[in-house]
């Protein structure tokens, strides 16, 4: 299961919103502000949303978090387990607490774009050129080794059926080519950085924008600043999310408009939607200007298919392992 419920759920509190899709839960160790507008401050304050949203969890009718409280001490082994982590009955701030403790463990990692980096490193220290920079070879030899391995969890986000020489120094070259892209002509990386690929900012790309328009009440990141410190150039802002696990997170974008990878790379191909705070990143700044005061012209990145293909690729190379042992087996915690 992928952390998301996949399916769009009213947030409550931006009920106005209409449909959203719930954020990845993976890395969210890693996110400095929760939801897709961030409006909690960590993974406690993000922990007590859904227990009193109408349509996740809540049926309306008195305090939501009463409720769950009630229903956890009505269960003798929920008692026990507070008791024995907190030494007191089962509590709103307790639950919070518990649940993002637990958030923090759902991890992924070790994807094959970062076992590549690894095997740059070492094959640069050993060439002793001091040139570090992934190249497809690096690739090649950690997908070949994935293949000996028998390695699943790596290979089938990319579709590697088995030992093909050919088709694995192909598909090596296309994950580096995305990768190359990623990071110059497709920009992904204005956005997009670091090990998580998010910058932990919020950007408006006109996702679900029709004619020029944002939806009716989209105020996103704005939405979410208070009073007096609301920045009215993130109107329509949501927060960069990571990149990692997508294959496990479809649909896409704050409001689940995109179904693929290969619909998010058209998206972005095309510039994200015109409307009157489209993120600075995104516009085309000389077709703008030749069109007069106030146009907002999205960037078209005039990727060709081969080129959309390669970016998907680089994409499902950063398909990780879920780490899930240390909750399943409490052994396994390092003493
Ligand atoms: C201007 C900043 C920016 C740039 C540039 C950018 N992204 Fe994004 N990306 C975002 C934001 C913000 C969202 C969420 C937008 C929303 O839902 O309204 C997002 C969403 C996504 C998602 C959906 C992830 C999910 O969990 O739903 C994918 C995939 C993605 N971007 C890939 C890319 C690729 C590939 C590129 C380059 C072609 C790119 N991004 C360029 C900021 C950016």
């Amino acid at each position: 299961m992928g952390f998301t419920d996949q399916s769009m759920v009213s947030t409550g509190i931006n009920g106005n919103l209409g449909g959203m899709s719930s954020p990845s839960v993976y890395n969210s160790a890693f996110s400095l502000a929760q939801f897709w507008d961030g409006r909690a401050a960590s993974l406690e304050a993000q922990s007590q949303g859904p227990p009193q949203n109408p349509s996740e969890m809540f049926d309306g009718k008195g305090n939501a978090w009463d409720a769950a409280v009630e229903r956890l001490r009505a269960k003798p082994e929920y008692v026990a387990m507070f008791k024995e982590v907190f030494g007191t009955m089962p509590t709103r701030d307790g639950a919070a607490k518990a649940m993002a403790a637990y958030e923090r463990t759902v991890l992924t990692g070790n994807s094959i774009h970062d076992r590549t980096e690894v095997a740059m490193r070492k094959r640069v220290g050993e060439e002793e050129t001091g040139k570090f920079e992934v190249l497809a070879k690096d690739y090649e030899k950690v997908l070949s080794e994935a293949i000996v391995a028998k390695d699943s969890s790596a290979l089938e986000a990319l579709g590697v059926k088995g030992a093909d020489k050919a088709a694995t120094s192909e598909l090596a070259r296309s994950i580096n080519n995305g990768r190359i892209l990623f990071n110059g002509k497709a920009r992904c990386n204005g956005c997009h950085v670091g090990d998580s690929f998010s910058d932990s900012q919020f950007h408006n790309l006109g996702v679900g924008a029709k004619a020029g328009k944002l939806p009716e009440g989209m105020l996103g990141r704005f939405g979410a600043q208070p009073t007096g410190q609301k920045n009215p150039e993130l109107v329509g802002a949501f927060k960069t999310p990571h990149l990692r696990q997508l294959l496990a997170t479809a649909p896409y974008m704050h409001d689940g408009s995109l179904k693929t990878l290969e619909e998010v790379v058209d998206f972005y191909d095309k510039g994200g939607n015109a409307n009157p705070f489209l993120d600075v990143r995104m516009r085309d700044y000389a077709s703008e200007k030749a069109s007069g005061p106030k146009a907002i012209k999205p960037l078209a990145l005039g990727l060709t298919p081969f080129e959309k293909k390669d970016l998907v690729n680089f994409m499902k190379a950063l398909n990780g392992e879920v780490a899930e042992a240390i909750v399943v087996d409490p052994s396994k915690f390092a003493k």
